[in-house]
């Protein structure tokens, strides 16, 4: 039986907002004493990385698998670990459905993150059609095995999974908490078998300081994944005085 890690952990993605101005104003208003993540533009990562405080760790959004070369417009593993990233969230579904990531090219970065000593947060989550035709367990198993590859329990070990089901984010329609807890259960599951190992799983999907709560009193629900109401630093306060 996965077990919950006691100290959850709390993930905003910021996506594409915010100016240096806009960003910096946040930090200066951000009060929690909570451990926290921030996922940031790339323009952001330095000097987020420069004035935030301990507790709040700065990451990133997106990167390529290789170490360099003519990519035009691409950033690497490496890049982000110079400008001061901790982190990077590969394979969100926003990427994944506007960019045609498909878990093969996820599959790469996630092995170049890790080797490059970046952690990384994986997002998986099925669409409503693939909901509603039953295809749940099938769709998160590919993309878990096909996003890690043959990724040993030892290179996991700096490795989140985030279950965000495509229907729930940014739409005001959070999944069920416990619907998402049986979801984690199936992902830690998949995970033990295929790397032996326990991997943290954090739920994304239109979270707000209301339902934060119901998420988190959950067995299997290690965290969260927040956009929307993370751009706001009283939400995003408010979330984390819930933990
Ligand atoms: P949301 O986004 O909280 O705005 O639904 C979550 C995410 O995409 O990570």
């Amino acid at each position: 039986m996965p077990t919950k890690s006691h100290d959850a952990m709390i993930v905003g993605n910021w996506k594409m907002y915010k100016t240096l101005a806009e960003a910096t104003e946040f930090i200066h208003g951000f009060k929690s004493s909570h451990e926290a993540y921030l996922s940031v533009a790339f323009t952001l990562i330095q000097p987020l990385s420069k004035i935030a405080p301990p507790n709040l760790i700065i990451g990133a959004q997106n990167m390529n698998d290789a170490t360099e070369g003519a990519f035009t417009g691409e950033i690497s593993a490496r890049m982000l670990k110079d400008a001061g990233a901790k982190f990077v969230i590969l394979g969100h579904s926003e990427r994944r459905t506007f960019f045609k990531e498909d878990s093969a090219f996820i599959q790469k970065k996630v092995a170049k993150a890790l080797t490059e000593g970046l952690s990384v947060i994986l997002c998986v989550g099925e669409t409503l059609d693939q909901k509603e035709s039953g295809e749940t367990k099938k769709i998160l198993e590919s993309e878990v095995v096909e996003s890690l590859g043959n990724l040993s329990g030892d290179q996991l070990k700096n490795l989140t999974i985030a279950y965000e089901p495509i229907w729930a984010i940014g739409t005001g329609h959070a999944c069920d908490a416990k619907e998402a807890n049986s979801a984690h259960e199936l992902i830690k599951s998949i995970v033990e078998k295929m790397a032996k190992t326990k991997v943290k799983v954090l739920y994304g999907g239109s979270v707000n300081p209301e339902n934060a709560g119901s998420y988190l009193a959950q067995n299997n629900i290690d965290g969260l994944l927040i956009g929307g109401a993370s751009l706001n630093v009283a939400s995003f306060d408010k979330i984390l005085s819930i933990v």
